[in-house]
């Protein structure tokens, strides 16, 4: 297997890395256009990380326009082999409480019109997702989040929505009644396109807010959910520091299939 290097998007709020050693900056090109921001390129004791914020340096990129093509392709040309997307969402249940950390291991998508593959017209490719996080990898982030003794829990199904705007109350209880645990807007399809990239992907859902159902919370705003994710920054980069201080060498085999997904999943024939 080759060498392991780990991949970070930074969601809102978080807009660099802290602590990376060799750091150099690099713009890679890709043919599906422009990423949101140059990857930041390092090293957290022996382990090499890529480091790209996800709505650019000064979140100026809405989740509508991320280039989430390009945002995995040069991910992939960095050598990345598996990406933990840090990320801020609306909370569903009450125990689900703003500020704790979520190791999702499903999505749902309730986005709109995103472009969401690699594959297309002339060369046909159907990968599954029925796993979309890799369980080794989460496996070693609860492990860095015990450690660092962050509340956290694990598992929960993350609904994407289109955004920009919040949810109305029918939606926000819609999604509540059909047992989705956070809602955001980024994680579609990003984790889809990490899986055709053969990238293993994991999403660690920092709660901000409990969206608008919540009877004593009212509507959910971007104030608190900065205010939360301020407060929340720190803890994120310790956990990316505790992951990275024990992440292999190489790549390891994902159970969920993600380091070969593309073995028996392009139907085109090759001489097409
Ligand atoms: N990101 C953070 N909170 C959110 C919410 N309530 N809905 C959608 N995206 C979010």
């Amino acid at each position: 297997m080759a060498e392991a290097v780990l991949g970070i998007i930074g969601g809102s709020g978080i807009y660099d890395l802290p602590g990376l050693t060799d750091l150099r900056e690099e713009r890679i090109e890709s043919p599906w256009g422009e990423p949101s921001d140059v990857l930041r390129i390092g090293r957290m004791g022996e382990t090499k990380i890529v480091f790209l914020p996800r709505h650019g340096r000064g979140h100026a990129i809405p989740p509508s326009e991320i280039n989430y093509r390009a945002n995995i392709d040069v991910l992939k040309r960095a050598g990345v082999t598996d990406l933990v997307s840090l990320s801020a969402c609306g909370s569903y249940k009450a125990e689900l409480y703003p500020g704790l950390f979520v190791l999702v291991d499903q999505f749902v998508d309730r986005t709109a019109g995103r472009a969401s593959s690699f594959f297309g017209k002339g060369c046909v490719a159907h990968v599954s997702v029925a796993h979309p996080v890799g369980p080794a990898l989460q496996e070693r982030i609860a492990a860095a989040a015990t450690a660092e003794e962050l509340p956290f829990v694990r598992g929960g199904t993350l609904v994407t929505m289109e955004g920009p705007q919040f949810s109305t109350l029918a939606e926000s209880l819609t999604y509540k009644g059909l047992g989705y645990d956070l809602i955001g807007m980024t994680a579609m399809p990003e984790a889809k396109l990490a899986r055709e990239a053969e990238i293993t992907y994991a999403t660690v859902a920092m709660v901000t807010d409990y969206d608008c159902w919540h009877e004593e919370h009212g509507a959910v705003d971007v104030a608190s959910v900065i205010a939360v994710l301020h407060a929340n920054a720190d803890k994120a980069r310790r956990l990316v520091a505790r992951l990275a201080a024990d992440f292999p060498r190489e790549r390891e085999a994902c159970p969920a299939g993600s380091h070969n997904a593309l073995d028996f999943a392009v139907v085109t024939a090759p001489e097409h």
